[in-house]
């Protein structure tokens, strides 16, 4: 590229996909308890807010999510997929070891060239995958990316294990990020400490042909519960401060949706009234790193944010990693 970088990206067009298979707490109780496994729609709507989520089918796998929540996003944006200079896919669900799944949309989008790369940062993978295109736009390396949150969490469920079993599901979501003359993307606060490693994680790998450990996703939910209260207001005051705005600036929250009981206390805290909160963990369950990019979309097309709202995305989970982006759309 040639010319003066630009001096900031801003979001042109979000797009979002959902399996097609909804999955109610009712059905997935039922299931469970054929396993001899007990629980209730009653205790999953009480502890986290979750009425349901979808699951993947079979065939379909991180990149399928991806490429069509990247095609609405790319119509959103009036933008074709050729005009793409760079695809970053926020992850840890990805088609293969490698290569990575951003290299799979790309081809399934039918483009070649740009480059294209896997960001795994789990929960938070949004948040830090907006930040590196931002990044990767204002020192001008590309002028055009797609950013996208895609996960078949289904896949890494132990459906023995009622603890975590009825938290996740499967989506995608997608933004287009374009490189602009006006803000756009405010700032962003990007944290991680390895040291909570095993408070969240799935310890499995792959060695000598064979899966060695266990690939299913293990959590201590009480001691991330704990953690992602505390950093979830940390973020948001350092990327508030970093942007030179205040908590009254903020016209819509959308945090990382894993339980409304966290998502209300971050908003509390920054003394936001909750309907300035989106929720999508209700008919989502915890998404993963599409978690935001879902709900941001379905917050566009549902009308609620409208260009020139200022938006605050807020990511946490396994790592332990932690974050926030502040935006004007
Ligand atoms: O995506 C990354 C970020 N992730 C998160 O932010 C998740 C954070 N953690 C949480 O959302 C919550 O800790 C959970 C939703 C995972 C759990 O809620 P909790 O209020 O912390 O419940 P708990 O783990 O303290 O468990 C309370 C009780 C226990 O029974 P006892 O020991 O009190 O008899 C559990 O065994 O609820 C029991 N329980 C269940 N009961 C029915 C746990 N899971 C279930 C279940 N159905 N599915």
């Amino acid at each position: 590229m040639t010319g003066v970088a630009p001096r900031f990206s801003r979001i042109t067009g979000t797009g979002s996909m959902l399996p097609a298979r909804r999955v109610t707490n009712a059905e997935l109780a039922a299931q469970l308890a054929a396993r001899g496994i007990e629980t209730s729609d009653e205790w999953i709507i009480e502890r986290t807010g979750i009425r349901a989520r979808h699951f993947a089918a079979p065939e379909q796998t991180a990149s399928d999510l991806a490429l069509e929540a990247a095609r609405h996003a790319l119509e959103a944006a009036g933008r074709k997929a050729g005009e793409i200079d760079l695809i970053i896919v926020a992850t840890s669900t990805p088609d293969m070891v490698f290569p990575s799944t951003a290299t799979i949309v790309q081809h399934k989008l039918g483009v070649a060239g740009c480059p294209a790369f896997d960001v795994q940062a789990v929960c938070s993978g949004f948040v830090y995958a907006l930040t590196v295109a931002d990044a990767l736009i204002r020192t001008g390396s590309a002028r055009r990316s797609l950013v996208i949150g895609a996960e078949v969490f289904s896949r890494i469920l132990d459906f023995d294990d009622r603890t975590t079993c009825v938290l996740f599901g499967d989506g995608a979501g997608a933004v287009v990020l374009e490189a602009s003359d006006r803000p756009g993307l405010l700032a962003s606060d990007l944290h991680a400490d390895g040291a909570y490693r095993d408070i969240l994680c799935t310890p499995g790998t792959v060695s000598g042909g064979r899966v060695l450990g266990d690939p299913t996703l293990k959590m201590d939910g009480p001691a991330v519960f704990k953690l992602a209260v505390k950093v979830l207001e940390e973020s948001a005051r350092a990327v508030l401060a970093k942007a030179g705005r205040s908590d009254t600036d903020i016209d819509w929250l959308i945090p990382h949706q894993a339980n409304i009981r966290i998502m209300q206390g971050t908003a509390r805290k920054l003394k936001l009234p909750l309907d300035k909160l989106i929720v999508t963990v209700d008919e989502h369950g915890n998404t993963s790193a599409a978690s935001i990019p879902l709900a941001l979309d379905v917050a566009m097309r549902g009308g609620r944010v409208r260009a020139g709202d200022t938006v605050m995305l807020e990511g946490v989970g396994g790592g332990f990693t932690w974050g926030a982006v502040l935006l004007d759309m």
